[in-house]
């Protein structure tokens, strides 16, 4: 399969030196493109900034905002099979970006803050026969919420990660949550490593991908 993989999280500018984002480290996405790729598929990784470094035979593409992540999938969707949308998006972003740094002058600052595009909504309208797999944060009503996620962004399977009492899931080793489909089914995991959700997450794209094809050639 061809595989269009996101990973990181994505930087939303303040002024020149500082901006908003979130604590992934991006290391579920890299998992998954290296997973992916020693079963053969053929992967680009699209990169909001991480520390980690892209794994092998896979095609690299950075990227900063959430705009960019935005143009980036755009372009490359057409010739996927699959996108995976691991990348933690910032959902708000500056209103203004200030042009010089922010001076440590006024006692309070208010910062507006408008929502960015929702990628996955945007581009699930394009889908076609694509498998779309989105992941999802949450802690109260976490199948409940992820559920309407997956109908709302035009899901095939949405990876919830549950948000453990007091903590947050980004840079564990282990992991908790549940794989959903749009069929209504539940896989759950409780303490697996990422390379072992990675394996799950690809058996079920994979078994999709050739259900739809075993019919495709039926149909024909
Ligand atoms: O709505 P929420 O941010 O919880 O949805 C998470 C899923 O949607 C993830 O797969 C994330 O990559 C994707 N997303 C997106 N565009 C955004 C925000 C999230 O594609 N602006």
């Amino acid at each position: 399969m061809r595989m269009l993989i996101t990973a990181g999280a994505t930087r939303e500018m303040l002024d020149p030196v500082r901006f908003i984002s979130n604590l992934s480290t991006g290391r579920m996405g890299y998992m998954l493109a290296e997973v992916a790729r020693k079963r053969k598929h053929k992967v680009v990784l699209i990169s909001a900034p991480t520390s980690l470094t892209a794994p092998a035979e896979v095609e690299f593409i950075s990227v900063i905002s959430t705009q960019q992540m935005l143009s980036a999938v755009k372009r490359c969707f057409s010739k996927a099979d699959c996108l995976i949308m691991c990348a933690a998006v910032a959902d708000y972003r500056p209103y203004t970006v200030v042009k010089e740094k922010i001076r440590r002058a006024k006692k309070s600052l208010l910062l507006r803050l408008i929502q960015t595009p929702d990628i996955l909504a945007q581009i699930s309208r394009e889908k076609a026969g694509k498998i779309l797999v989105g992941f999802s944060l949450e802690d109260k009503d976490y199948i409940k919420r992820s559920r309407e996620k997956l109908k709302r962004k035009g899901l095939d399977f949405i990876v919830v990660n549950r948000i453990q009492k007091g903590g947050s899931p980004f840079g564990e080793s282990k992991v908790y949550g549940a794989i959903l489909d749009k069929e209504g089914d539940i896989e759950r995991f409780k303490g697996i490593g990422k390379e072992d959700l990675a394996q799950r997450i690809l058996n079920k794209v994979e078994a999709l991908w050739a259900r739809r094809s075993e019919k495709e050639g039926g149909d024909k």
